[in-house]
């Protein structure tokens, strides 16, 4: 496979400081940063606001810069846009995917919900805004429980994509559901064997994790949640040590916020760096510097697509 070759009027003038070119341009373009935990530590401290799926969706809800700059994955820009139509949202590259997104094709996923005409379809965030525009209500790994809550006891749950975060919820809320058959490349990364050697070497270590993980990572957890509250725990916590299983990209906000604790990433099975995203970490400081500098790549969605996805998120809103 070849890499595509530099486009000559996406240079950048090597002696600028993008640090300080970005923080111009916010202000030129009366844009905001906003970016998800995963990114480069670098973006994170660019960012206006730094947040989990939903504390994301809910500031681009209410965000009033005329452009929204969007430091994350394809799903959450297209999810900020939705929210905000009237804004102009960039984003750093248009093909940071996501695996859970992308194992679910609208057209495939139709077919599944018909197969259960009578069930209520909760689905993930991680998702197209085809497959939004076609589910009853979206959920986060924040606000899964309460979503899985408002169902009627005696109605059928469709949970999709991610099977792990279904099997968990499942667990914990004790409904019982249909799952759709997706997972997170970067949490079903982790081995459960270096994990327990890990925390052998580490006995006062609690491990943290992300319940996009599979379930026998899940066991060993002290504490499952999404980003926030992992790392809101971090902080609280009277532990100074953890092991944290989630996206690597977390571990710059923990040490910032905690710089007393240790913080030791969950080791994948692979002698890899599996535990970095590679759809998240597509997006780089250029990258984002051109998206501010030029306003592209744009998000551009049909009104018809935008209407239909944005009911089952506004739905997810009222009960968050
Ligand atoms: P949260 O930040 O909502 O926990 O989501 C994690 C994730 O994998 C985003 O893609
Ligand atoms: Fe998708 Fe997993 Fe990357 Fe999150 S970490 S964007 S779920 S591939």
């Amino acid at each position: 496979m070849s890499l595509p070759l530099a486009d000559a009027s996406r240079a950048i003038d090597p002696s600028l400081d993008l640090a300080k070119e970005i923080t111009r341009l916010k202000k030129e373009r009366n844009a905001i940063i906003l970016a998800h935990y995963y990114q480069e530590g670098e973006i994170q401290d660019l960012a206006d606001f730094l947040g989990d799926s939903l504390a994301l969706a809910q500031a681009a809800k209410k965000a009033d810069a005329d452009v929204i700059c969007f430091a994350g994955v394809h799903f959450m820009a297209e999810t900020a846009k939705i929210l905000n139509p009237k804004r102009t949202v960039v984003v750093p590259d248009m093909r940071a995917g996501c695996s859970l997104a992308d194992g679910c094709p609208a057209d495939k996923f139709a077919a599944w919900r018909a197969m259960h005409p009578d069930a209520v379809s909760i689905t993930y965030i991680n998702c197209s805004a085809e497959v939004k525009a076609l589910s009853d209500i979206i959920c986060t790994s924040s606000n899964a429980e309460k979503i899985v809550a408002s169902i009627p006891a005696d109605k059928t749950i469709l949970f999709a994509p991610d099977k792990n975060l279904g099997r968990y919820l499942e667990k914990k809320t004790g409904r019982k559901m249909v799952h759709w058959q997706g997972s997170c490349i970067v949490h079903e990364t982790f081995s459960e064997r270096k994990l327990i050697a890990l925390t052998i070497r580490h006995p006062e270590a609690e491990v943290i994790a992300h319940p996009e993980c599979e379930e026998p990572l899940l066991r060993h957890a002290h504490f499952i949640g999404s980003t926030t509250a992992l790392l809101n725990y971090a902080i609280s916590s009277p532990k100074r040590e953890f092991i944290v299983a989630t996206e690597a990209g977390i571990l710059h906000q923990m040490q910032k916020k905690a710089p007393d604790k240790v913080f030791i990433p969950a080791p994948p099975e692979a002698n890899c760096a599996c535990n970095d995203c590679p759809y998240m970490k597509m997006n780089t400081l250029e990258k984002l510097y051109l998206s501010l500098r030029d306003l592209t790549p744009a998000l551009e969605m049909p009104t018809e697509l935008l209407e239909r996805a944005r009911l089952p998120i506004d739905r997810m809103l009222a009960l968050s």
